[in-house]
């Protein structure tokens, strides 16, 4: 669990200062979008992980105070600061992660789907910088809206002849992270025993939490469930409504994705046992891409957790027939821009 994950990080970095002990921090991690509401929490937590070892930050503007900043803490990532599309290559270069927060925000009264005309741009000329320069890379997808990036992202890296379904990930760990808060919250749970699979894509409706295998196993009667899934798919609102004009989540944002890219390193350094949702290429439905649980190897993807489609309730059936016509139409639409001309 991320708890115990927090107790292994600790424990490593006390072993990290010991003289002569140190554990060799291996992986290279870029940030794209790092000066931003997001990419600054993110940065700073993925400068307390001990398994990296490069940290490189890059935004179009704004990076080098982050990093003059973070380069101080004793932690033993090196971290490296490049601004602008001239610098964009530098940062690519031999990264094992990259992490993509770029792109603008939501405000009240926005969908994700809103944000599709300025960030669609913004995430296919990152990805086509990271196809030119470190391939076999794991890409990460924060900026949305998702269900459409993640599409966008793997039709520029199939034109750059580099795409590889098992290295490219939607994050989509905040709807979990949020599901396991308010589960537990409702049902005054130990927050460190609760996990639940939450599908589909990112935004609205096409977020489905399968709170029927919630673990533990726990009891919902059907209000529980429909607050619940309505609480969860409404997460992001509920903070773009709270920051009133300021933007979306960006804190707990960070705190997922900085979970997430930790995972994709524990996996890669070989970890046997290492699980998250992601929205992924996928064939547990007739959708090309889907979130579910995936279990996360030295290659990346290993392997879909296709079980969690399995015995549904008639709720969450309902919801997940309910959700695929806007995700069809969001991965249509994704796809169908990154074929356009630019
Ligand atoms: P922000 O405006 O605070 O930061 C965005 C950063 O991106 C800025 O620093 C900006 O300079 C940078 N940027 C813009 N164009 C860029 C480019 N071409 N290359 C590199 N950097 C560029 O926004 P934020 O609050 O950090 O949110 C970022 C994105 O993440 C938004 O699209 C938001 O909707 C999304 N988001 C996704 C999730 C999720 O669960 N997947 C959660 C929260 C936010
Ligand atoms: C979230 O879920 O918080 C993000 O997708 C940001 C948003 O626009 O809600």
């Amino acid at each position: 669990s991320l708890f115990q994950r927090h107790a292994v990080v600790v424990r490593d970095l006390e072993t990290v200062v010991a003289p002569g002990q140190a554990r060799a921090a291996a992986y290279k991690v870029a940030v794209l979008g790092a000066a931003g509401g997001i990419g600054q929490p993110l940065s700073l937590l993925i400068k307390m992980s001990p398994l990296v070892s490069d940290l490189n930050l890059y935004d179009i503007a704004n990076v080098k105070g982050v990093v003059a900043d973070l380069s101080h803490c004793n932690t033993p990532a090196k971290v490296c600061t490049f601004t602008g599309a001239d610098e964009l290559a530098a940062a690519l270069k031999g990264v094992d992660v990259v992490v993509i927060p770029a792109g603008v925000p939501r405000k009240p009264g926005m969908t994700r789907d809103d944000l599709f005309n300025i960030n669609a741009g913004i995430v296919r000329s990152l990805v086509e910088a990271v196809a030119d320069n470190c391939p076999n890379a794991m890409i990460t997808i924060i900026s949305n809206p998702v269900n459409s990036t993640v599409p966008i992202a793997a039709e520029v890296l199939k034109a750059k002849g580099v795409y590889d379904p098992s290295k490219l990930f939607g994050v989509t760990t905040l709807d979990v992270v949020r599901a396991n808060t308010f589960v537990a919250e409702k049902k005054n749970l130990r927050l460190i025993d609760v996990d639940v699979p939450v599908i589909g894509g990112h935004a609205g409706i096409t977020i489905l939490p399968l709170l029927s295998k919630t673990r533990p196993t726990v009891e919902f009667t059907p209000e529980e469930v429909e607050e619940l899934t309505v609480r969860i798919q409404n997460a992001g609102t509920e903070v773009v409504e709270a920051k009133a004009g300021a933007g979306s989540a960006t804190l707990s944002m960070a705190y997922a994705a900085a979970r997430f890219a930790e995972s994709c390193m524990r996996a890669l350094d070989g970890d046997p046992d290492v699980y998250e949702c992601a929205y992924v290429q996928s064939e547990v439905t007739e959708l090309p891409f889907f979130a579910t649980r995936v279990k996360l190897g030295k290659k990346g993807l290993e392997a879909v957790v296709s079980g969690d489609l399995a015995g549904l309730t008639e709720y969450e059936q309902k919801a997940l027939e309910a959700l695929k016509p806007e995700l069809k139409a969001s991965i249509e639409k994704g796809i169908s821009f990154a074929n356009k001309q630019p």
